[in-house]
This record gives C-alpha cells, sequence and structure tokens, in this order.
C-alpha cells in the first residue's frame, strides 16, 4: 500500500452510517475503543487507510473496488490511490472531537440515512462546520438505501438538495449507496475520484504536522528493554519527515516550578514513521501518519498531545495564551430543535474554541463588533491567519456559532 495521499472525512448525524462505511471503503471498524463498542457510538477520532483499487479491463464506474480482484469480471485490480479516512464521531456533545477531525480533513463526505427526514440536526451543524473550516471538496451520500422504498429514496434526495440549497455542497454530488450491503460502493468511489483530489502541498517547506491523536502503545507489564516511545497520529501539513530526523512539539508539557507555569516545548527524535500498517522512510503530506518518536510514552498517552503542533525545531508558531480574533457570526444557532439567533459576543464569556486540531476554552477579555480578544485556558501554537471555530455554551452544550481569524 503506497502512503495516503489524501484524506477524507466521514461526517454527519449520529448512527447514520459513517462507521460502516469506513468499513465498506478500507475493512476497518473505526470503533475500537471498549466504551465505543458498548455504546455503539463512535467517541475519539477513528482512522483508517484504504487503498482505492482500479480494473485494468472495466470503464468507469464499474472499474474501482477495494478488492483485490475485479468484483466484475474477476480480473486482478491494480491499486489506483491510497485515501485515509477520518471518521469523526455524530454524536452532539462531541463536536469538538468533529471539528478537530475536520481541521485534518481535505474533503468529506456528508452521510445521511435515507431512512431520516433530511436534515437531522447534526447533519446541519457537521455541514457548517466544513463550511467553516473551509472544506469545500464535498460528496454526499444517502445511505440505508437497503431499509426504504425507491419513492422514499427520491422523497429523501429532494430534502437533501433543499437542505444543501445555498451551502458549500450545493453543487456536491448525491450517491445512494448501502454501506451495509456494499450497494454503489464503485460509484461512491468514482465520485471521490473526482470531487476529492489530493491536494497539492508544499514539500519544500519544514515539516509541520497537526497532532490528531497521542498513544502509549506498550503493552501492560512490558519489560524495561521492550518499551517502545510515544507515538504521535495526525497529518503532515507541509514538508517531509524522515527517522532520525528532530521534532519540536508545541506548546509542549505544562511545568509548575514554585507556583508558577509554564508551558515548554518538548523535543525529540523521529524513530519511525508508519502510514497504515506500512513502515516509510519518508512521510510527505497527505493521508495520516503515527510517528514514533523517543519520548517517554507517559507524554503521549491516552491522546494527551491531540490539538499540538509538531514540526522541524524552532519553525514552529508561537505558544500563544492569549489571541485577538476578528468575528464572522452565524445568524442562527444550527444543530438544534429551536434555532435561536446569535446573540453578540459579550466580555467574560467563556467560548469554546478549535483552532486546528486544538480545542480550547477561551474567556473573552474585550470584545467589539466584529473583533474579540480571548485569554486561553491551556495555550495553543498557531499563527496569524489561522482559522478559529467558535462554540458558545447554549442549554448546556456547545454550539457552534461562527468562525474566527487570529489577528494578532
Ligand atoms: P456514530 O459514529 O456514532 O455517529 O455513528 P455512525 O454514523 O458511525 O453509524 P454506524 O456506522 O455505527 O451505523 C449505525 C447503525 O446503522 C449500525 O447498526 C449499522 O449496522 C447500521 N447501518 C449502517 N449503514 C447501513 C446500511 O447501509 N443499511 C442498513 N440497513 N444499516 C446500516
Amino acid at each position: 500500500m503506497s502512503q495516503p495521499c489524501v484524506n477524507i472525512g466521514m461526517v454527519g448525524h449520529v448512527d447514520h452510517g459513517k462507521t460502516t462505511l469506513v468499513k465498506a471503503l478500507s475493512g476497518v471498524w473505526t470503533d475500537t475503543h471498549s466504551e465505543e463498542v458498548k455504546r455503539g457510538i463512535s467517541i475519539r477520532l477513528g482512522y483508517a487507510d484504504s487503498p482505492f483499487m482500479k480494473c485494468p479491463k472495466c470503464p468507469a464506474p464499474q472499474c474501482y473496488t477495494v478488492e483485490k480482484t475485479c468484483p466484475n469480471c474477476g480480473e486482478k485490480t491494480e491499486e489506483h490511490r491510497t485515501v485515509s479516512f477520518v471518521d469523526a464521531p455524530g454524536h452532539e456533545t462531541l463536536m469538538a472531537t468533529m471539528l478537530s477531525g475536520a481541521a485534518i480533513m481535505d474533503g468529506a463526505v456528508l452521510v445521511i440515512a435515507a431512512n431520516e427526514d433530511c436534515p437531522q440536526p447534526q447533519t446541519k451543524e457537521h455541514l457548517m462546520a466544513l463550511d467553516i473550516i473551509g472544506i469545500e471538496n464535498i460528496v454526499i451520500v444517502q445511505n440505508k438505501i437497503d431499509l426504504v422504498s425507491k419513492e422514499r429514496i427520491i422523497e429523501n434526495y429532494h430534502q437533501i438538495k433543499e437542505f444543501v440549497k445555498g451551502t458549500v455542497a450545493e453543487n456536491a454530488p448525491i450517491i445512494p449507496i448501502s454501506a451495509q450491503q456494499n450497494i454503489n460502493i464503485d460509484i461512491l468511489i468514482d465520485a471521490l475520484e473526482t470531487q476529492i483530489p489530493a491536494p497539492v502541498h508544499k514539500v519544500d517547506k519544514p515539516a509541520s504536522m497537526l497532532i490528531a491523536r497521542s498513544f502509549d502503545i506498550n503493552r501492560p507489564g512490558a519489560s524495561i528493554d521492550e518499551i517502545r516511545g510515544g507515538v504521535i497520529g495526525g497529518t503532515l501539513t507541509e514538508g517531509v519527515l524522515h527517522p532520525g530526523d528532530e521534532l519540536e512539539i508545541r506548546p509542549g508539557i505544562k511545568v509548575t516550578t514554585e507556583g508558577s507555569t509554564r508551558w515548554v516545548p518538548i523535543l525529540t527524535t523521529v524513530s519511525s514513521i508508519y502510514a497504515g500498517a506500512t513502515k516509510i522512510e519518508e512521510a510527505t503530506p497527505g493521508g495520516l501518519l503515527a510517528v514514533g518518536t523517543y519520548l517517554d510514552p507517559t507524554l503521549t498517552k491516552g491522546d494527551s498531545l491531540t490539538g499540538q503542533i509538531a514540526g522541524a525545531p524552532g519553525t514552529l508558531p508561537e505558544t500563544r495564551h492569549q489571541f485577538v480574533m476578528e468575528l464572522h457570526l452565524l445568524d442562527r444557532v444550527v444543530g438544534v430543535t429551536r434555532e435561536e439567533k446569535i446573540n453578540e459576543i459579550k466580555t467574560s464569556e467563556p467560548l469554546m474554541l478549535n483552532i486546528g486540531t486544538a480545542t480550547t476554552v477561551g474567556v473573552v477579555t474585550s470584545a467589539r463588533k466584529n473583533e474579540a480578544q480571548v485569554s486561553l485556558k491551556r495555550p495553543i501554537s498557531a499563527a496569524i491567519g489561522s482559522r478559529v471555530a467558535i462554540s458558545r455554551r447554549i442549554d448546556s452544550r456547545w454550539r457552534l456559532i461562527g468562525v474566527g481569524v487570529i489577528k494578532s
């Protein structure tokens, strides 16, 4: 399998079939944490790599498959391109995870179940999030068509068309599928091939990686000479990375000495790089990577570095404890049954802010109509011009209310 060249997000309302579709496209079940299996919903970001295969004999779209032999003619298929899927949770309480996942998506599949009316609350909220984060390459999937009549599929199609009118997904193709019964998966791959191309990345820049997950891969009770260093998972946005390269991670770790607290960047060296199960000697931007380091694994355990940036030492954006952002608020709250008007941001209110893969809470220290200054509970490493997805607490849940751009 070659290194994935593009990250495709799976977004949509809870239980509409995102995880099942990732499985149909890659053979990997992304809900693997025991709590997720118990509750039957995705909680953390799941990811999986899939080589799209192409039959050299059949025409498009029938030529596309994830199988090694063509399901139509039995010919041996050839590897076309490898994609990484980022499976975002659909439950309304997990919007922060969805938003940090969206930061690493080059395009997205909006999964809509045909057996429910469209739009459901998180169908709407996720589409709004794609719009806010600036993801324009979208394919809509009408899933679970095996459960409903042809008339219902057509009615649901019209609901979808009406719902996406005037949004970033207005012209997105709508593909009827059954993820569970493997219906129209070839047509979906064909649509992904044309709608979600691999982005052109700047490989001549210093390496910069958004960290989406971090792990301690050691088994409990492993002996000291078996212990492997901490692993970070995410995507390179610029530059290339090799085993042996030095790495800086920002903001790093919180150090408290004599009552005062500082955040200290972490320095380490890359020990190995994996793209899926394949060990690679050079990682380029696009696709999800697991980067092994020589760090003490307690530093990377349980996603503790999620939201940080790793890259060539001395080149990362500065650590910010506060910033000023330009505001673009939505008119109404989406993702709730009662869509209230969004009021202006006020001084002292707490906001949930998603910048890249980072989620932090910022308290507004000063606010004007189009601008707000926030003081962060947890610092971030971000450049001027970075986008910020802004959520406000409404009826005890964080709701997306707009986008900001870091000015200073
Ligand atoms: P979250 O990640 O928790 O938001 O859910 P999800 O969108 O990933 O949904 P998931 O893939 O877990 O599917 C939810 C349920 O729908 C499961 O019981 C699936 O077996 C079922 N399902 C998914 N796709 C199809 C389909 O095409 N047809 C039918 N009949 N059932 C499906």
